[in-house]
């Protein structure tokens, strides 16, 4: 609650995008993936369909393949469909119901495949003792989920995972978003039917529940638009009016037209990618992409 109160406190007001992630709001992400403008989903399963062998030749026989957030077990697949002999299977993720699912439709699919679902916070250690007798350690960091943390943040987030889960030849299969015309990035984040700006207000409706608010989600608007400078999309809410909100037992003043920042997504040219992977201790190996050159996947091995 600290945070979410000091980012309310800030000249810009802005909240973390993990706040997007109620029940409703994964529901409403798990749509916009499907969305026609929201290309970022489909593309990187199109890499994975058609790239998802080779990448399998680079993970190798009886490595612990380890990934980090599972949202649908479809991603996985495309790499596990060419694993017969993997070692272990590690998804992570931070909701139960969702690590749940994915498990069970793994294990009907791949009945001989070892699986050890992690149910945590990934930005936190993880408990990967026991995976030792592999061949290798390889993790799995799909969806473009790296591109909601500015630049440096995730260099120290890929420097962390490389020191406290990696050895020299074990490896990194990430997946990013490229940077393309304005148009096309602008649409995935503010679609037709509305599901993305759905999806924004939903996120007061959760904070008003988990720290007993009262935000209007009628009285602010959904904004989204690409930050040339950063190479970022950015999704605000603005309020429609002079307002006071209560949160948490404190009071917030919205001037009209004044935002609250509740994303940012990072959109990486391959130059910049290999820049960030470097200085955090990775090599690349491998690049992936699709025929549009809309996102890319990684494969780097720890150097
Ligand atoms: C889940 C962080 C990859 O940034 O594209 C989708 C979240 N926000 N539409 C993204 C999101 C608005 C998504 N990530």
């Amino acid at each position: 609650m600290a945070e979410v109160l000091d980012g309310l406190s800030q000249q810009q007001k802005s909240v973390s995008p993990k706040f997007f992630y109620d029940e409703r709001g994964s529901r409403l992400f798990d749509e916009i993936t499907r969305l026609p403008e929201y290309y970022v989903t489909s593309t990187e399963l199109e890499i994975l369909r058609e790239h998802g062998a080779e990448m399998a030749s680079y993970i190798g026989e009886g490595a612990a393949l380890i990934e980090l957030g599972i949202g649908s077990p479809e991603k996985a697949r495309r790499l596990l469909d060419h694993l017969p002999d993997l070692g272990w299977y590690v998804p992570v993720d931070i909701s139960e119901s969702a690590l749940d699912r994915a498990t069970r439709e793994l294990r009907a699919a791949y009945p001989e495949l070892e699986i050890r679902p992690i149910c945590t916070d990934f930005t936190r250690p993880l408990a990967l003792a026991g995976l030792d007798d592999v061949s290798k350690r390889v993790l799995f960091y799909p969806g473009s989920t790296i591109g909601n943390l500015d630049p440096e943040a995730a260099s120290a987030f890929l420097a962390r995972l490389r020191h406290t889960h990696l050895q020299p030849g074990d490896g990194l299969l990430l997946g990013g978003d490229l940077q393309k015309d304005i148009a096309v990035v602008e649409a995935a984040y503010d679609d037709a039917a509305g599901v993305t700006a759905a999806f924004n207000k939903n996120l007061l409706l959760h904070l008003n529940r988990r720290f007993e608010g009262d935000f209007d989600p009628g009285r602010f608007d959904h904004v989204a638009f690409y930050n040339a400078e950063l190479g970022r999309i950015e999704m605000h809410l603005r309020s429609r009016q002079d307002q006071v909100v209560t949160l948490g037992g404190r009071s917030f003043h919205f001037l009209e037209g004044e935002t609250l920042h509740t994303e940012s997504s990072y959109k990486y040219t391959t130059k910049r990618m290999q820049t960030l992977a470097g200085g955090a201790g990775y090599c690349q190996e491998r690049f992936w992409t699709d025929r549009r050159r809309y996102f890319g996947v990684w494969y780097f091995s720890a150097c």
